[in-house]
């Protein structure tokens, strides 16, 4: 075995375009003062990059105001600063069964200080139907919290039907864009999206450590963390503005100068990102679909898939199947439960789990054809 094939995307992409290599390598030895802190010429030009990458961040997302973008260290810490926040004893939150622990778990600490969680279930294939939703919040509800595509089966869920709808009866939207971003436009506008928690290091091609959270203007969630911020030292209050608020300490200039290199990359790349990924996953689907042992899970339509598909083999233990596609066959895949125990629940794959695979930008369809004569071979050798 001299192959080595990387699909665990959804984990974390890899490889990143050279230019984020380039652009982290650049600041870390060239811009290497602390941004926002004192007025020399080196914290001013950290703090030049940092006002282009929240540029850059919010040009992406439709973001009017780049202020309104604090940069956290990828979309979990953004998710924990939008839930604690926000969110108070008292208070009812919505969410779905397809959720990751990012939510679920913080969501399951606000229950015990009081908060009242209704899931949603989504259906066999994932799907989340906006009337359920609507119908989970007949009673006063202060967020609902959604996944924008789950990282399990891949599903794309309708939140542009469902943001509108929240921001008309005055009901905070929270999505979590962590299998989202990159591969599907997100406009926090006519979405109705109130706040956007984004990974940097996954469809945005950035490196680990990057993410971030939109507020929409008029909100101001409590910080998770307090700390020096550069400005208002006299103070032994934080500032109240964002996004100095919400970003106490130094921040990851490096990973951030990064991060925008990714964006840059995606924006030179436009649709062919999200065509390239979504032709992978059709020859995925298809390929798997004619091993008959394979037992497939999710949407099965690339229109309504992202970039993840779980699967497993009748009677087989997903952890031998990713143990073997590793070490006889050098390819990476996840396997187990995700880190999202409810959405296999939903799905009946709940616990063994599943096998996960998660093209990115930079698989072929020859490794894509080598990924399922793999499958096939492990199929016909049990
Ligand atoms: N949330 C990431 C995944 O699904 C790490 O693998």
């Amino acid at each position: 075995m001299t192959r080595s094939i990387y699909l665990d995307n959804a984990a974390t992409s890899f490889p990143k375009p050279e230019s984020v290599y380039r652009a982290v390598d650049h600041a870390l030895r060239h811009i290497g003062a602390n941004p926002g802190r004192g007025g020399h010429r080196p914290t001013l030009e950290a703090g030049r990059l940092l006002f282009e990458v929240r540029e850059s961040v919010a040009q992406f997302f439709h973001v009017t105001d780049p202020e309104r973008i604090a940069f956290t260290s990828g979309a979990t810490e953004a998710i924990n600063i939008a839930l604690f926040g926000l969110v108070r004893p008292g208070d009812r939150v919505v969410t779905s069964s397809m959720e990751h622990n990012a939510v679920t778990r913080p969501l399951r600490m606000l229950q015990e200080r009081g908060v009242q969680v209704v899931k949603v279930p989504a259906d066999a294939r994932g799907f989340l139907h906006p009337a359920a939703v609507r119908e989970a919040c007949s009673e006063p509800t202060r967020m609902v919290v959604l996944t924008h595509c789950s990282n399990v089966t891949g599903t794309v869920e309708p939140i542009e039907e469902i943001g509108p709808w929240c921001r008309r009866e005055g009901i905070l939207f929270l999505v979590d864009a962590a299998q989202s971003a990159g591969l599907f436009p997100l406009n926090v506008e006519s979405m109705g999206i109130d706040l956007l928690a984004v990974p940097g290091h996954k469809g945005l091609m950035g490196p680990p450590g990057t993410g971030c959270l939109y507020v929409r203007p008029g909100l101001n969630p409590l910080p998770l963390m307090y700390g020096g911020t550069g400005a208002h030292s006299h103070s032994d209050l934080p500032p109240l503005q964002m996004p100095e608020s919400l970003e106490s300490g130094t921040l990851n200039t490096p990973g951030l100068a990064g991060l925008k290199a990714g964006l840059d990359f995606l924006l030179t790349q436009g649709t062919a990102v999200r065509s390239h990924e979504s032709a992978l996953m059709e020859q995925l689907i298809d390929g798997l679909r004619s091993i008959d042992e394979v037992e497939l899970y999710g949407p099965l339509d690339p229109l309504f898939h992202g970039g993840v598909l779980s699967f497993n083999l009748a009677g087989r233990d997903p952890s031998e199947i990713g143990f073997l596609l590793d070490h006889q066959h050098g390819i990476s895949v996840r396997v187990g439960l995700h880190c999202a125990p409810d959405a296999h629940r939903t799905i009946g794959t709940f616990p063994r789990g599943t096998v996960r695979v998660s093209p990115g930008y930079f698989n072929t369809p020859e490794e894509i054809d080598y990924f399922i004569a793999s499958v096939a071979s492990l199929a016909s050798h049990p």
